[in-house]
């Protein structure tokens, strides 16, 4: 889910089996290198992980070749069906799936390319590619078995942090463990929030924020009907997110190792800004997508 953080790309190397604890003390280190021998019987040599951070939720991310390898959770079910069903469709902008490993991890393909660690300004042609992208998977699911009865699948999470980028270009969502059936305009509004709007003086004006968020809905083809209700979406997103939150701290949700009760609240915190900035600059989004 969102959160707002330094800007920077980020990529950690190291070797190791001992991933789960590394992911949990990585945070606390910074970006130092770890490196930890690691013995692979299954073929007698040297296997080198490297633990993916960036992540907000799941704790023992990691590369190994050209696969990454994520720890089962609930979701994995369907996240297994949704990436073999884009995968037949042809649909490139996701990992595909391959499996599970002996460490009962999934196996997804790894996509070349660099994560953004933090949200940040975009060019208009990066706010473009992100809005067709999206468009291209709700389309590739729109219609079929996974839906039920909802329009398409939602992704729930599609900010910046979960989409690797090629060249500069948005190319592909990964972490697909919120998706499921909905609106489509539950992932417009999150991703007109998390890539166009930011109360963040250094994001520009507000009149240039609007304009990216009518870039985004040109890119997606929204209707007009749907374009008056973006920024109503983008604030039930907000509010969900601090709904998320909140859930860590009440002890509703499993805890986060990873995640001290003060960085979960100044997210909280963060959310209600962003919402509150949304909602008095609404005016001019309005003007900007009517
Ligand atoms: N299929 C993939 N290809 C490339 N990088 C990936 C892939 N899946 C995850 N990553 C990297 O691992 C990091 C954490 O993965 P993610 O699934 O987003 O976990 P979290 O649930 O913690 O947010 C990402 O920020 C990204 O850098
Ligand atoms: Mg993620």
């Amino acid at each position: 889910m969102a959160t707002s953080s330094c800007r920077f790309y980020h990529r950690i190397v190291t070797y190791t089996c001992l991933h789960g604890i590394l992911a949990f003390l990585a945070p606390l280190v910074g970006f130092t290198i770890f490196v930890v021998s690691h013995h692979d019987s299954s073929c007698g040599k040297k296997a080198e992980e490297e633990i993916l951070l960036g992540g907000r939720l799941t704790t023992g991310v990691v590369r190994l070749g050209d696969t990454v390898r994520r720890p089962v959770s609930s979701s994995s079910p369907f996240v297994a069906r949704l990436l073999t069903h884009l995968a037949k469709r042809g649909f490139e902008g996701a990992p595909r799936y391959l499996g599970r490993d002996e460490h009962n991890r999934d196996i997804l393909s790894y996509i070349h390319g660099w994560v953004l660690a933090s949200f940040q300004q975009f060019e208009h042609d990066q706010i473009w590619c992100a809005g067709q992208l999206l468009q291209r998977f709700h389309a590739a699911t729109a219609g079929t078995d996974l839906v039920n009865q909802g329009q398409v699948i939602c992704h729930h999470d599609p900010g910046p942090n979960n989409v690797v980028f090629q060249e500069g270009t948005p190319r592909a969502f990964i972490d697909f463990d919120m998706a499921g059936p909905a609106d489509p305009l539950e992932d417009i509004g999150y991703m007109a929030w998390t890539w166009c709007v930011s109360s963040r003086p250094d994001r520009g004006p507000c009149e240039f924020q609007a304009e990216q968020v009518r870039l985004l809905s040109d890119a997606y083809r929204l209707t007009v009907d749907d374009r008056r209700k973006i920024v109503d979406a983008i604030m039930t997103q907000q509010e969900r997110n601090v709904h998320f939150w909140r859930t860590y701290l009440s002890g509703e949700a499993t805890p986060l190792n990873s995640l001290s009760r003060e960085t979960i609240q100044h997210r909280i915190d963060w959310t209600r800004r962003e919402r509150a900035y949304t909602r008095t600059n609404r005016p001019v989004f309005e003007r900007a997508l009517t």
